[in-house]
């Protein structure tokens, strides 16, 4: 459920947390349109130098935003754009005393629609490597939103690196929603979560966060998680991907991706596998039958096998998936910061490929007729670096099935068995 806006900061406490915000432009900037839970509701954040009320106006009606800020001089506003209607398309603006933004448009996700395009990155910043993304991603016209599997502006304490991130992303953020898992560079020196909880919003209150939520699209049930946070068996955060994975409806989403930020499986020297994070979460994602983790960190590209407890469950065939067997993993931190090069040796019997010198995003394709998903990696010279399909139904006799030979979930049982047991050991 979609929480209602709380009320504005009062002016006492914007003298005593953001007294630079007293005076200044209340030109809006930083505009970013917030997913919510509600496809008829679309929640838009924008920040003004100078504290003011502001409003936005769609499809004739206007609606009031909450204002507020933190040690910052920059006044932060949110407002909801509500009685939309899925697939079609809402022109809006926004304003802060008679200075109004230009007009913009998006068209609210319809998640019962046959076809589904977006971008996922990790790991993003503002190097020129950086900007080259975010030109391709400005320049996909295609593309319905784009995820961002944490460490996102770097901005490190520095809070004008946020709001210059926040500006150069504007011409896409203002036409499709950005949906972003929380990174280890997000808890800022000084500041801890707090500018991110200010300058992104999944849970629609005003100066917080919700750190884990998931999101529905055509075919995909989404899931945004916390690598930052607990998530061991009995927290809190474990307890609700529980609920929330088991409670999917496969026949209206078949697929579910868990976008997160430090990587279960990496063979990068850097970081390497969170093995913490796999002891605590794995299980789950194989039980739940969790189809692709979509993480970062290691700045660098690498796929999985679908893969359980370090053992690869098939190989599918011709880059082709059925999915069921075990979740495939990603690693795609190559989104802008350097890239760490060094790569273990040889080269793990799940790691299906990697690449670890280039700079890039990935994309990927719903298409609701054959119910798959297409994944492209795609490097900044705009080759292609990977590519794979991961798709509902069993792969036919004549594609092949890896090395099991029968597909389904009953081939899945004994290889979990041998997991479990793993598992039990190595508490
Ligand atoms: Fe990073
Ligand atoms: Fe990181």
């Amino acid at each position: 459920m979609l929480v209602p806006l709380a009320h504005a900061q009062n002016l006492g406490e914007a003298l005593q947390e953001c007294p630079g915000t007293m005076t200044g432009s209340t030109q809006p900037q930083q505009i970013h349109l917030q997913m919510t839970d509600d496809a008829t509701v679309m929640n838009v954040v924008w920040a003004t130098e100078g504290r003011s009320m502001g409003e936005v106006e769609w499809n004739g009606q206007t609606a009031p935003s909450s204002d507020y800020c933190y040690n910052h001089d920059m006044a932060f506003h949110m407002a909801s754009m509500t009685g939309l209607v899925p697939g079609e398309e809402v022109t809006y603006r926004v304003n802060n005393g008679g200075d109004w933004s230009d007009e913009f448009a998006f068209t609210p996700i319809d998640s019962s629609a046959d076809h589904f395009e977006w971008i996922s990155i990790g790991d993003h910043g503002d190097s020129s490597e950086a900007m080259d993304v975010s030109e391709a991603i400005i320049a996909d016209n295609k593309a319905q939103m784009v995820t961002v599997s944490g460490d996102i502006a770097y901005a490190d304490g520095e809070q004008s690196a946020w709001d210059n991130w926040f500006n150069f992303q504007q011409d896409s953020m203002t036409s499709i929603p950005w949906v972003t898992a929380v990174g280890n560079h997000e808890n800022e020196p000084g500041y801890g979560f707090t500018p991110y909880e200010h300058r992104f919003d999944s849970d629609g209150q005003i100066e917080s966060e919700t750190f884990w939520y998931s999101r529905n699209v055509p075919g995909i049930h989404m899931v945004f998680m916390s690598t930052e946070h607990d998530y061991t068996s009995g927290s809190t955060q474990y307890s609700w991907l529980e609920q929330d994975l088991s409670s999917v409806n496969r026949d209206v989403t078949p697929f579910v991706i868990v976008y997160g930020h430090k990587p279960m499986y990496s063979s990068n020297s850097y970081h390497g596998s969170e093995v913490e994070l796999r002891a605590a979460l794995e299980t789950l994602y194989v039980e739940q039958g969790v189809d692709l983790v979509i993480a970062g960190h290691d700045h660098f590209y690498e796929r999985t096998w679908p893969v359980a407890g370090e053992t690869v469950v098939t190989n599918g065939m011709d880059d082709r998936f059925a999915r069921g067997y075990a979740p495939i993993h990603l690693v795609i931190g190559i989104a802008g910061r350097s890239a760490y090069e060094e790569l273990d040796e040889p080269q793990p019997e799940w790691s299906a490929f990697r690449e670890n010198s280039t700079y890039g995003w990935t994309r990927l394709v719903y298409d609701g007729d054959a119910r798959e998903i297409s994944f492209t990696h795609y490097r900044i010279d705009g080759t292609i670096g990977d590519q794979f399909i991961l798709q509902e139904a069993p792969l036919t006799s004549n594609t092949g099935d890896g090395f099991l030979g029968v597909p389904g979930f009953g081939t899945l049982l004994p290889i979990m068995a041998m997991f479990g047991a793993a598992i039990r050991r190595l508490r």
